[in-house]
């Protein structure tokens, strides 16, 4: 405590001239006026971290700049390490940095050692008001800015990842946008084809082979799924989503030139090589009053690699 002495000194002899207040500095003073200073670094530190943690939300709801951010990024993350380091040195109770392996327990000097160590720590904690909320002010600002990228995952899926363009009466097209007829794959040929409307769909691009007579062995309720001999897959692999398009007609197989997916074309497109796990969905066939091929309805499932919910 600083005593302010209401009397002056009247005597001289200590060195204060008469008429001025008597200051007398105590420990307390001397320990608190090191404790402020001690507090500025680190205060510093988050104030930092809050201040950056705030500009990279602006910089992001601006439209966003790479590099700033980045900048920005670090500085509050690094205010906030810095600063619990500044503070660590600064505030908590030197320990011993190792300690010879003695026996399991401790002893009651070690037990009452630990206490008090305890006990200051968090006494110091406790005192330390300003930096624990900058501390907690940088966190939250950099959590606030943390908010902000959730808005670049974009709008839902929605059933965009379930459905294709297909529906029962849409016309394949070529990528040309001409319609496709039965016979247009020639025997052990393929083509790919868009939903009319939807050319260029990557998740709709389609994959029409013909097949000798006979070769196919349809799933259960597939029977009726081609035309011609045409059967239809989607060409969207479903290990990692490249295009299946090496198509080896001997072997009646189609490969995946990514990872070496195969799929056997005449038993459903199962997978029999390679990382893929689900088979190529297929697409129903069917043919329209002009001949034209169409789907009679949407792939057998989803198409493309599996994701969080995917049932089939
Ligand atoms: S993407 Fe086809 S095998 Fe990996």
């Amino acid at each position: 405590m600083t005593d302010h002495a209401d009397e002056t000194s009247e005597t001289g002899g200590q060195g204060v001239p008469a008429g001025e207040p008597l200051v007398v500095e105590t420990d307390d003073d001397r320990r608190r006026v090191e404790r402020d200073r001690g507090q500025l670094a680190p205060a510093v530190c988050f104030g930092a971290s809050i201040l950056a943690a705030l500009g990279l939300a602006v910089v992001y709801a601006e439209g966003g700049q790479n590099q700033a951010e980045g900048v920005l990024l670090a500085i509050a993350l690094g205010g906030i390490g810095i600063g619990l380091v500044l503070w660590a040195q600064r505030f908590m109770p030197e320990g011993p940095d190792s300690e010879p392996r003695g026996r399991i327990g401790s002893t009651r000097e070690d037990q009452e050692a630990f206490v008090a160590d305890f006990a200051t720590g968090s006494r110091t904690f406790g005192r330390r008001h300003l930096l624990t909320k900058m501390l907690f002010g940088a966190v939250a600002a950099l959590g606030v800015a943390a908010l902000f990228p959730i808005r670049s995952l974009g709008p839902r899926p929605g059933r965009g990842l379930k459905s294709t363009p297909y529906a029962d009466g849409v016309r394949l097209v070529t990528e040309d946008g001409e319609p496709v007829r039965p016979d247009d794959p020639g025997v052990g040929g393929v083509i790919t084809a868009f939903p009319e409307g939807h050319v260029g769909d990557e998740t709709a691009q389609t994959l029409l082979i013909r097949l000798q007579p006979g070769e196919l062995e349809p799933e259960p309720g597939r029977e009726d799924w081609t035309v011609n001999n045409v059967v239809a897959y989607s060409k969207v692999c479903t290990h990692a989503g490249c295009p299946v398009g090496l198509f080896e007609a001997q072997r009646g197989e189609l490969l995946c030139p990514c990872h070496q997916s195969t799929f056997d074309v005449l038993h459903g497109a199962t997978p029999v090589f390679g990382p893929a796990t689900r088979p190529l969905p297929q697409l129903p066939l069917g043919t329209d009053d002009d001949g034209n091929l169409i789907a009679t309805g949407d792939f057998s499932g989803p198409v493309g690699p599996g994701f969080w919910d995917i049932n089939t």
